[in-house]
């Protein structure tokens, strides 16, 4: 885990890959409510289908208003004809992402499938930061290297 508890944590959550991050964001929240000064916490979430697979939906709007839950994104793949993954929410809006990851520096976690989804994952967070800071791809690729090294970049994926 970060540091601090002031850092950002950054989580990309696939599915069933959400339940770790659960305690995650529980334990932010009893933060806040004992007094304490917590840093951004944000979410990605992607399932297949709002209706059928977003059981934890309200306990995270709940964490939102709460102001525990800093930036949450939720993308649900298959409620339309095209796939919308949570990489494209991050193409969407890389600024958020940057600010969080680099100039906030923030930890970065992903828990889901490990098949396509942490390359898929790592291709739009290094796309991201070659946008915002105008580096080269390869440069961005190294950070990104560095940062898994240094624990700062976080996979579990089966
Ligand atoms: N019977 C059911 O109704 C049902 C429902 C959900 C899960 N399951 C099963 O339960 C197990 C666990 O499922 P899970 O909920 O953890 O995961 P999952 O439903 O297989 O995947 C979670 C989300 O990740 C998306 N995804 C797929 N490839 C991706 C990529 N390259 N990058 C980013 N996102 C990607 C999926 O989209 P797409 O799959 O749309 O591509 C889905 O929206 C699996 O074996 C699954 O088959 C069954």
């Amino acid at each position: 885990m970060p540091p601090t508890d002031r850092h950002p944590i950054i989580m990309a959550a696939m599915g069933t890959g959400l339940a770790p991050f659960r305690a995650f964001i529980q334990h932010r929240a009893y933060l806040k409510r004992s007094g304490k000064e917590i840093g951004p916490v944000v979410l990605y979430f992607g399932c297949r289908y709002s209706k059928k697979d977003y059981l934890y939906g309200d306990e995270l709007a709940a964490f939102s208003a709460e102001g525990v839950l800093t930036d949450l994104k939720v993308a649900f793949s298959r409620d339309q004809k095209e796939k919308f993954y949570v990489q494209h929410h991050i193409d969407r809006d890389p600024e958020l992402l940057y600010k969080r990851l680099i100039t906030q520096q923030g930890f970065f976690y992903l828990c889901g499938s490990a098949k396509q989804v942490p390359i898929d994952i790592r291709a739009a967070v290094v796309k991201a930061i070659v946008e915002i800071s105008n580096t080269t791809e390869e440069m961005a690729s190294d950070l990104v290297n560095q940062m898994q090294i240094k624990g700062q970049y976080n996979v579990e994926a089966w």
